[in-house]
Parts: C-alpha cells; sequence; structure tokens
C-alpha cells in the first residue's frame, strides 16, 4: 500500500508501505503486515479487529476460524464475499506465547491510532458506501471515538462523515461465547448486520 507523505508528521511516522510500518510496536513479533483485501472501489467495506494467528501466516485479512465464520454470514446474508473489501482496524498480529501456541491480544487504543493512518488511507480511496464494523475494536477505528460502545451502537444506523456504519459482533465473539444461545445470537447479528449493509448498498440516492 503506497502512500503519500503526510504533511506534519514526522518523517519515520509516514511509511511508504505497510510492511515499512513502525508507527507502533507490534511489528516487532508479526509475520507480516496484513492489508486489506477486495475490489479497489467497493461499495462495502468490512473492519474487523487485527489479523489472527492465520492471517499472520498468509498475509491475507479473515483466512482463519473467523473468516471462515465471517464466510457463513456472508453467504447466508446473500452477499458475496468477492464484492466487498475486507480490512481490520489494525494491520499486525498482536499476541503473547502460551505454550506453543500464539494467543490473540486485544490492540491498545494507541495502537488503533497508531494504525488509522492506514484506515484513512483505505477508506479515502475504496471509498464505500457502507461500512460493517464487527466488534468494539473496529467501531471505534472506524468513528475514530475511542469511547465508543457495541451495545449503544448496533440498534441503529450511524451516519458518520458521508457513509452509513453499522456496529455488529466480531465473529470470534460468535464462536467463542461461552453459551450456545448467545453464540446464535452473536452469529444472527452479524448476519443480520451484512444483509442490512447489502440493502443500503442497493438503494439508489
Ligand atoms: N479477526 C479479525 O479481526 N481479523 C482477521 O483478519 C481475522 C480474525
Amino acid at each position: 500500500m503506497a502512500t503519500k507523505p503526510a504533511p506534519g508528521v514526522e518523517p519515520d511516522q509516514q511509511p511508504a508501505t505497510l510492511d515499512q510500518c513502525r508507527r507502533c510496536g507490534l511489528w516487532k513479533d508479526a509475520t507480516q503486515a496484513v492489508p486489506g483485501a477486495g475490489p479497489k472501489h467497493a461499495p462495502l467495506m468490512v473492519v474487523g479487529e487485527q489479523p489472527g494467528d492465520q492471517e499472520d501466516l498468509q498475509g491475507r485479512p479473515f483466512v482463519g476460524p473467523a473468516g471462515a465464520m465471517l464466510d457463513r454470514a456472508f453467504a447466508e446474508a446473500g452477499v458475496e464475499r468477492k464484492d466487498v473489501y475486507v480490512t481490520n482496524a489494525v494491520k499486525h498480529f498482536k499476541w503473547a506465547p502460551r505454550g506453543t501456541r500464539r494467543m490473540h491480544k486485544t490492540p491498545a487504543q494507541r495502537e488503533i491510532d497508531a494504525c488509522h493512518y492506514w484506515m484513512d488511507r483505505e477508506v479515502a480511496s475504496v471509498a464505500p458506501k457502507v461500512i460493517v464494523a464487527l466488534g468494539a475494536t473496529a467501531l471505534k477505528s472506524v468513528l475514530r471515538k475511542s469511547g465508543v460502545t457495541l451495545q449503544a451502537s448496533m440498534a441503529h444506523v450511524i451516519e458518520h462523515e458521508g457513509r452509513s456504519v453499522i456496529a455488529t459482533y466480531h465473529p470470534s465473539f460468535a464462536l467463542r461465547a461461552p453459551d450456545a444461545g448467545t453464540r446464535e445470537m452473536a452469529y444472527r447479528s452479524i448476519v443480520d448486520a451484512l444483509r442490512h449493509a447489502h440493502r443500503l448498498i442497493g438503494r439508489k440516492d
């Protein structure tokens, strides 16, 4: 992802490509940065939190277990993933070792803020009509509001800088919530959000 220097930002804070990004320390423990994927000008953008273990290894967003669930939700909502630009609020995998496994760690606000540099460029160049934010980190990043909560934001479409934003649960929550009822509720919410987004992009205005 090549970029123009931003005025008023220190030169080492203006990486030319995502792979060269050192705006926070997450690059040190990651295999690679994971850019967004999808059509250059998709009307629908779906934003997750950060790459997981598989995404970090493969260099593509949502290709692990959360991605399989997202694919199922896309299919059920009647949305073709190939038409959607899929990305993450944070582009490097944040993790801590547990035995031989790399366990996901939630990114800190300063890491989300550092990665706005890339989100801003993606949103400006893809120019989606609708953004679906999967989980609280994605929502905070898309709205640039650290205090926003998922619960307060899910009931309605949020108009933000000329785009419609729809908030829903992260697929990992729908996979890992302790009880089956909560997992099903979260999955249904994701399907509904994608269906709603699909209707909005189909609407002429
Ligand atoms: N979780 C995310 O938020 N993004 C991915 O790409 C994979 C898992």
